[in-house]
């Protein structure tokens, strides 16, 4: 009866979601909601770290850069603190919530500064408004015959906020996968004394020391009101992916990275496999009109993201891990079988290699548009309904950890493969590349990136079904093997020591003094994260990632989780239910 009901829901899934054309996409809400009285922001999971609310009283919608410096100026005379998002916010820390304090506190959206492109085809240059969104940067300079050879796996992210918090693809090729990589040129709106005005633009260029500071700021050192990226002429993709056995990735890794330019490898511990993804350039004769519209990121049915969401909490609820287990072999198994979202020709797969151009291969997200309809649907996330909710934890390793971390992760999955099936059932372990960086908040060496998503609770209080399992590899890839949290997602754990792990820190921070002297861009919020402070640890701290436990209270004694060592990393301190604990 109870994997019936599962399978069911995936039936549901499969047939419904994905075969039907007629689908009405319900485009994402605006994060940014006022009802007269306060404002509040939100991310796109509709939830931050602390499930606390962000509240303030006043934002500011600017068109144009003049209208932009404006408020700054007003910001700054009036002693306010201020922070910058875009339309997306698709940020999960809570970088861009301006103050604790509602009152002296301004949220500064462009959204509605979001129009201007402006390219240069005889440089290879484009520049355009903070606000615009990538997927119209990237269709415009396509449409001029050029590429921008590196953007991140999602398209529904402004050009600005992307970058500022170091978002990336997968490349260790050229100037690699890092998007801040392209970035030859900003246009920074920083506090200014009142003979100037309050407020100024300055032009960082591409020789400039600040260039390093302002390009991944986390968005504290000023507004940026323009961004200036180096492109390529167009080109095409070719992509494979082989879906293999996983006995070979520790081994494997940094040689396909070389040999791919845009390779990427994901696993799934539970299944034993592993998919690299042979990708690699191919010039614009080459045929083929493919795109890549990622699975995951396909508008689903309402009602089949919420009957996957029942069914994990059915699971969880009974403690029974064999319910995710299948419907990961299942969602696998569809996954192989449509290629993940590409494409040959526009509308399905028919075989490998899928060949299409760049702009229609780097990146997507279907699930953000709304064609003509009939089914309600949204992306899987969509707060409004009561579909997927999970945690992401990306860490970015050196390359000389990344092969002991891989071994480290096999010997826990060893000890029982099911306790991976929840991080299955979303994407397994993304395995990415990234090259070194000037940026002093980037990654000073050439990198291996890996995210993995995770069951989140409808309520901060309720443990979860493995979460012994994700708490360990995450504090192996934190803590054992120092890897440096993307500053856009993860628990705030991650950010434990953050201050430690990048080598011009203190660069970064004076260019930010430098730059914004009365530290009206900072809040408790980013300081949180830039300075990687440890909430005070209360009651249930651990559970999420609020904290590392090192006391029973910190998880769940009433439910039955105790602060537990690790099963391989026994320097791990997390939070069990005791039959997993027979493991050892
Ligand atoms: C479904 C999903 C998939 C994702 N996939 C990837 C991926 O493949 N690779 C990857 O690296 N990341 C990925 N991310 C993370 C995403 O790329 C980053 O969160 C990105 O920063 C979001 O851009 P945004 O425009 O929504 O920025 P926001 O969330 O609005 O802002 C991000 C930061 O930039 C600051 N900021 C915004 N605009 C300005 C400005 N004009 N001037 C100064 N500061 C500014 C904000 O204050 C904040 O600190 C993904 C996120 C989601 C939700
Ligand atoms: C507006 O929202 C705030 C915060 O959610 C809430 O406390 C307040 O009661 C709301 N006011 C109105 C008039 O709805
Ligand atoms: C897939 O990978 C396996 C293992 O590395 C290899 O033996 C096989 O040839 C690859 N298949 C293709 C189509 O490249």
């Amino acid at each position: 009866m109870y994997s019936f009901r599962w399978l069911l829901g995936v039936l549901h899934l499969l047939l419904w979601g994905s075969t039907l054309q007629n689908i009405r996409a319900i485009p994402p809400r605006d994060p940014v909601q006022c009802n007269g009285t306060v404002c509040t922001l939100y991310n796109s999971y509709g939830a931050w770290g602390d499930r606390k609310d962000c509240i303030f009283k006043t934002v500011a919608y600017p068109k144009t850069e003049e209208e932009l410096r404006l408020v700054v100026a007003y910001a700054n005379k009036n002693k306010l603190k201020a922070k910058v998002v875009s339309k997306f916010s698709h940020t999960i820390p809570k970088l861009a919530c301006p103050s604790s304090r509602p009152d002296d506190s301004l949220l500064i959206s462009t959204a509605k500064y979001d129009s201007n492109i402006e390219i240069d085809s005889a440089n290879f240059i484009v520049t355009a408004d903070a606000g615009v969104a990538l997927r119209e940067l990237i269709d415009k300079v396509e449409e001029a015959g050029l590429s921008l050879v590196a953007a991140p796996y999602w398209e529904g992210v402004s050009v600005a906020g992307l970058i500022s918090t170091g978002a990336h693809g997968s490349s260790w090729w050229g100037k690699g996968g890092a998007v801040h990589d392209h970035v030859i040129g900003l246009s920074l709106i920083v506090p200014a004394s009142e003979s100037e005005g309050y407020a100024k633009v300055i032009q960082i260029g591409a020789q400039d020391q600040l260039l390093n500071a302002a390009k991944v700021s986390l968005g504290i050192v000023g507004v940026i009101s323009k961004v200036k990226f180096s492109l390529e002429p167009g080109f095409k993709r070719s992509i494979t992916y082989n879906y293999t056995g996983d006995s070979l990735i520790e081994s494997e890794f940094i040689e396909h990275g070389k040999k791919y330019e845009f390779g990427d490898i994901t696993w799934y511990p539970s299944e034993h496999r592993a998919v690299y993804r042979y990708d690699s350039r191919v010039s614009m004769d080459a045929s083929g009109d493919g795109i890549n519209d990622f699975l995951g990121f396909q508008a689903n049915e309402i009602l089949a993201s919420e009957s996957v969401r029942a069914a994990e909490k059915a699971s969880e609820s009974a403690k029974n891990v064999n319910g995710k287990c299948t419907l990961a072999a299942i969602t696998l198994g569809y996954k192989k079988l449509i290629a993940n979202g590409l494409k040959n020709n526009g509308l399905i797969f028919t075989g490998y290699p899928v060949v299409g151009r760049q702009g229609k291969m780097q990146t997507s997200g279907s699930c953000l548009y709304s064609p003509i309809t009939r089914i309600d649907s949204s992306c899987a996330w969509d707060p409004r309904y009561k579909g997927l909710f999970f945690y992401e934890s990306t860490a970015i390793f050196s390359v000389s950890k990344f092969g002991d971390f891989i071994r480290d992760v096999k010997r826990l999955r060893d000890l029982k493969p099911e306790n991976f099936c929840g991080v299955d059932l979303y994407n397994g372990f993304l395995i990415r590349y990234i090259k070194a960086s000037k940026a002093y908040l980037g990654q000073s060496e050439d990198s291996i990136v890996v995210d993995f998503n995770y069951y989140r609770a409808d309520d901060a209080s309720t443990p979860r079904l493995n979460q012994d399992v994700t708490e360990e590899v995450e504090q192996m890839a934190f803590l054992k093997y120092g890897a440096r949290p993307h500053w856009a997602k993860n628990r705030n754990l991650a950010f434990l020591n953050v201050q430690s792990k990048y080598p011009n820190y203190n660069k970064f921070l004076a260019a930010k003094k430098q730059l914004d002297p009365q530290n009206m861009f900072s809040s408790e919020w980013s300081d949180q994260i830039l300075f990687g402070k440890g909430a005070v640890k209360s009651d249930g701290c651990a559970l999420e990632g609020l904290c590392i436990c090192s006391e029973d209270r910190h998880c769940s004694p009433s439910k039955g989780y105790f602060c537990k060592p690790g099963l391989v990393y026994t320097e791990a301190r997390v939070c069990r239910y005791p039959p997993s604990s027979t493991l050892i």
